[in-house]
């Protein structure tokens, strides 16, 4: 059977911990790794925007010993309505994993049934998974093992973020608190999969309406952007019912004394978050954006070694 990374609960409890750690060897060891010597392609095809997956994967591959074919979707013939069935039959030809960035989870899920080699989602409208390992490896950098640790993450709960934090946090055995304003919660269906998850690890998953209450005492305060990429034309006001979620000074002071701050960037500085805050001596931001190139590295070893 094909392994896939299409959502964060992809990967088990055990699993997710086995590309933890070799996130951390394969950062102290950046050039050890070559599992794509030849070398072998990867596809990596982008829907959307972006700067660190584009940037973290092609050179990650590269340091696999391996070859990025990185385009914009539109300008393949999916953009001319070719099946995302046969699409997956044809690349699995070529390359040896396919990095896809794109908007509906089911479009993963078609890709996938049919492709022969490693699909990983590289961002869809309902999750973002490698994000969170990057954040697992950062907060685990900082803080220790995430396992028992409160994360909140305050914010737009029905975006990707929200939901990938939900169920890959779990997965590590965290506290997840997901802190969001009426109108803006998770799916109930990601959330009772995320509680299916800690049930088996200790962690938990809860939904705190009052963003004071919920940053009370946590170690780790996340955030996203109020406005994700499709969401621009949707009509709705993303701007007055988030101010009071917005990370401020204020608002990290009723955090543990030594809790961290994590955004995925790009941050909008004055919504989401401050720039006293971001730019602070809390913030790991850069840090995790770093930890996208060693935990992916890691998390394309894992799943060649696991086909
Ligand atoms: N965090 C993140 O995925 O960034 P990009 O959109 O720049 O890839
Ligand atoms: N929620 C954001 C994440 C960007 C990395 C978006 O989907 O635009």
């Amino acid at each position: 059977m094909t392994r896939h990374f299409l959502r964060d609960d992809d990967l088990t409890p055990a699993e997710q911990a086995e590309v933890l750690a070799l996130a951390a060897e394969v950062k102290a060891k950046p050039f050890d790794f070559r599992p794509l010597e030849g070398p072998r392609g990867v596809g990596v095809i982008f829907d959307k925007n972006s700067t660190r997956t584009r940037f973290s994967f092609e050179v990650g591959i590269a340091q696999l010993g391996g070859h990025a074919v990185v385009v914009d979707g539109r300008t393949t013939q999916l953009g001319r309505e070719e099946t995302l069935e046969d699409t997956g039959l044809v690349l699995s030809r070529f390359v040896d994993a396919i990095v896809w960035r794109t908007f509906g989870q089911d479009r993963l899920e078609a890709l996938s049934s049919t492709a022969t080699v490693p699909v990983v989602n590289a961002l869809s409208d309902e999750y973002h998974p490698c994000q969170v390992l990057a954040d697992l490896q950062t907060i685990a950098e900082h803080k220790g093992s995430p396992a028992g640790q409160t994360m909140t993450y305050l914010g737009d709960g029905a975006n990707n973020m929200a939901h990938s934090l939900a169920l890959g946090g779990v997965t590590a055995g965290m506290h997840v608190i997901i802190s969001s304003p009426d109108g803006f919660q998770p799916d109930p269906v990601v959330i009772a999969a995320a509680e299916q998850r800690a049930a088996q690890t200790g962690g938990s998953v809860t939904l705190v309406a009052d963003p004071v209450a919920a940053a009370s005492g946590a170690d780790v305060l996340v955030t996203d952007t109020w406005v994700s990429m499709g969401q621009e034309a949707d009509g709705r006001d993303r701007t007055a019912p988030f101010r009071p979620y917005q990370i401020n000074d204020e608002l990290l002071a009723h955090a543990a004394d030594d809790a961290i701050v994590l955004h995925c960037l790009p941050a909008h500085r004055g919504d989401e978050i401050t720039a006293s805050v971001i730019d602070g001596p809390r913030s790991v931001v850069f840090d995790e954006a770093e930890n996208r190139l060693h935990a992916q590295k890691a998390l394309l070893i894992w799943l060649l070694d696991h086909q």
